[in-house]
């Protein structure tokens, strides 16, 4: 019942306000084959940061294994055929010191002068590693502390690498990483762990040293990690393009001489919580600005492909951490639904730059975090928002384990900054199309700005490639509105926490089943409700 009457609201929505909303007369060509310079992405595609300190709250331990958690990144990997990369690292990576007998994991203290949200003094334990043993079949990036520079915490990290390799041992390991940010290490807002004249030729020398300390200790604890085809590194993970050491001056000074780094990875924000004019419309659910943000990640990819030879990385370059708002996000932006449309924007539009992985942050009350792991006092435990967006991204790109039939990605530009939408190919034939509506539309009950008129439906026109031609399905991510933060959906499915502990749960109050025909013509209309995406599938 509650299906039909939905339905019924939704035609009626869409006849009403297809009328005086903005629709694209010209149909949009959609090229029959990718494109040269379409984005292919590494398999994982969509992946996880998670904060240093966070990582016993989201992953448990053996007495007590976060399944909430799992079972969200196997909803994932049942999508892509592989579930998420985990890298776990951030700020508090370079806090932590090892101590080898200290019987708990971690010991934090919050200093709320530096950070309300994490801890700036830590402590860990041989138990820490333990989180690594919880989730099957998941590979980690495991990060070192390069920050700190005294001997107690030099010693410590030497001590810890026969724990880190003993727990990623037998494939857990995808890459090694050593400093967060080192970009800041200077600057720091939570305190400068460097002198001011602390420059790139420096930032090499420590980086080579403890690269080369931590693979002796590997020899003796985990030979079988300590081959030059094992022993490899995320680097140099700068928080951006710009701050007070050069990405490119960095790998001039070869950063990569070991030949020991893998994947060039590199960190982004939109913008920042605290940073004044920074609304959901403006900065988030807005393509041009996802698109200037993402330039500077390009113009260094660029800079470093164009480098001579012997000092080209000629890596594959990957945003090792990102989200929307730095700072751990904003209440009312960086957790709602917008948030979760700007999301797959921001995701596809790195697949289809050749940004070709993409690690979403998190942290324990995290505001940007796709799910908050634990209960806490500030923040209740659940699936959240932009966790929906990660399944979306997942979704468009599909099975990525067969690398003959990895996906081309390809943006098709619209005319709005409030809209996006991308294509993709598998073994050269159109496999999907997404469209992602990002203006406004609030609903939310006690918003003080809830739009008292029905939600307009926008209309898109495509023209597909000659012999594209049938019935097709669509899929859709869908909430109430913008400013939601729960009662979201990917095709019908709720992940929430309250329902089965994060396991898909078909909801019966949303439509979905929907198809699209597309006649000889190769003519595709598609409805999309304003702060909504769909994805059609063509294969
Ligand atoms: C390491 O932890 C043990 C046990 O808590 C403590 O006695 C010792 O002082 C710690 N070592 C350092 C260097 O802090
Ligand atoms: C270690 O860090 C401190 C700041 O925390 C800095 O004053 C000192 O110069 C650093 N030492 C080295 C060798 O980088
Ligand atoms: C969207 O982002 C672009 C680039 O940052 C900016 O110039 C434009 O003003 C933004 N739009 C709105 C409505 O704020
Ligand atoms: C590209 O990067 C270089 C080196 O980091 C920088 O000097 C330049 O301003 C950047 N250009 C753009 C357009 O971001
Ligand atoms: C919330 O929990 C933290 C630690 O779990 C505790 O230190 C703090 O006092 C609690 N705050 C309130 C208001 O209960
Ligand atoms: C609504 O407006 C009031 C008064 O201006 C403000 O205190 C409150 O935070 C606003 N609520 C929301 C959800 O924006
Ligand atoms: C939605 O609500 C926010 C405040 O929460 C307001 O700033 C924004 O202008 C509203 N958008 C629309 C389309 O009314
Ligand atoms: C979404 O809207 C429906 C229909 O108005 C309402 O029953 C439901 O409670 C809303 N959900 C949320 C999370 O606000
Ligand atoms: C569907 O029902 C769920 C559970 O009652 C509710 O949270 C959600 O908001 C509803 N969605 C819509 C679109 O009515």
């Amino acid at each position: 019942m509650a299906t039909l009457s939905l339905l019924a609201l939704l035609a009626l929505v869409t006849r009403t306000s297809i009328a005086n909303s903005p629709h694209h007369s010209q149909a949009v060509p959609i090229p029959r084959d990718p494109t040269s310079g379409a984005g292919v992405p590494l398999q994982p595609f969509v992946s996880y940061s998670i904060e240093f300190s966070s990582f016993p709250d989201f992953a448990g331990d053996l007495a007590n294994p976060n399944t909430f958690s799992n079972n969200l990144l196997n909803n994932l990997g049942a999508f892509t055929g592989i579930k998420p990369l985990i890298r776990v690292g951030g700020n508090t990576q370079d806090y932590a010191v090892f101590n080898k007998s200290l019987d708990t994991a971690l010991v934090g203290i919050v200093d709320p002068a530096k950070s309300p949200d994490y801890p700036t003094t830590i402590t860990i334990g041989p138990k820490y590693f333990e989180s690594y043993l919880t989730w099957p079949n998941t590979r980690y990036v495991h990060g070192f502390n390069l920050g700190r520079n005294g001997s107690v915490a030099r010693q410590g990290l030497i001590d810890s690498v026969a724990y880190a390799c003993k727990a990623l041992e037998g494939g857990k390991l995808a890459f090694w990483e050593l400093g967060n940010e080192p970009d800041l290490f200077k600057t720091s807002a939570q305190g400068p762990v460097r002198p001011a004249n602390w420059n790139e030729q420096s930032y090499v020398d420590e980086w080579l040293y403890w690269t080369r300390a931590i693979r002796t200790a590997l020899e003796k604890a985990c030979p079988d990690l300590a081959t030059d085809e094992l022993y490899k590194f995320y680097a140099p993970s700068f928080a951006g393009t710009s701050n007070s050491l050069n990405p490119i001056t960095t790998f001039e000074d070869d950063l990569d001489q070991d030949k020991d780094i893998a994947i060039i990875s590199s960190h982004n924000y939109i913008s920042g919580a605290t940073v004044p004019g920074v609304t959901l419309q403006g900065t988030l659910m807005n393509h041009t600005s996802t698109v200037a943000s993402i330039a500077k990640q390009l113009n260094e990819s660029r800079l470093l492909a164009a480098l001579p030879h012997d000092l080209n990385p000629d890596l594959p370059f990957i945003l090792g951490e990102t989200n929307s708002l730095y700072n751990q996000g904003r209440p009312g932006l960086s957790n709602t639904f917008g948030a979760t449309l700007w999301g797959v924007d921001f995701n596809l539009w790195c697949v289809a730059s050749n940004i070709q992985r993409v690690h979403m942050h998190q942290g324990t009350n995290y505001r940007y975090q796709s799910w908050q792991p634990v209960e806490t006092n500030i923040t209740a435990k659940g699936t959240k928002a932009p966790y929906y967006g990660n399944v979306a991204v997942a979704a468009f790109l599909g099975d990525l384990t067969n690398s003959a039939k990895l996906p081309s990605v390809v943006n098709i530009p619209l005319p709005s900054e409030r809209e996006a939408a991308y294509v993709s190919y598998v073994s050269g034939k159109l496999a999907k199309l997404i469209v992602i509506q990002m203006e406004e539309y609030n609903t939310t009950a006690g918003n003080n700005f809830t739009n008292d008129y029905p939600r307009p439906v926008v209309q898109y026109d495509f023209q597909l490639p000659r012999g594209v031609q049938g019935k097709y399905a669509v899929e859709r991510l869908s909430a109430n509105g913008s400013d939601a933060i729960t009662g979201v959906t990917y095709d019908g499915y709720s992940y929430n926490y309250e329902l089965n502990n994060g396991l898909p749960v078909l909801q019966n109050n949303v439509t979905r089943g929907q198809t699209v025909k597309v006649g000889r013509r190769g003519k595709l209309s598609l409805e999309v409700p304003r702060s909504s995406a769909v994805i059609v599938c063509f294969q």
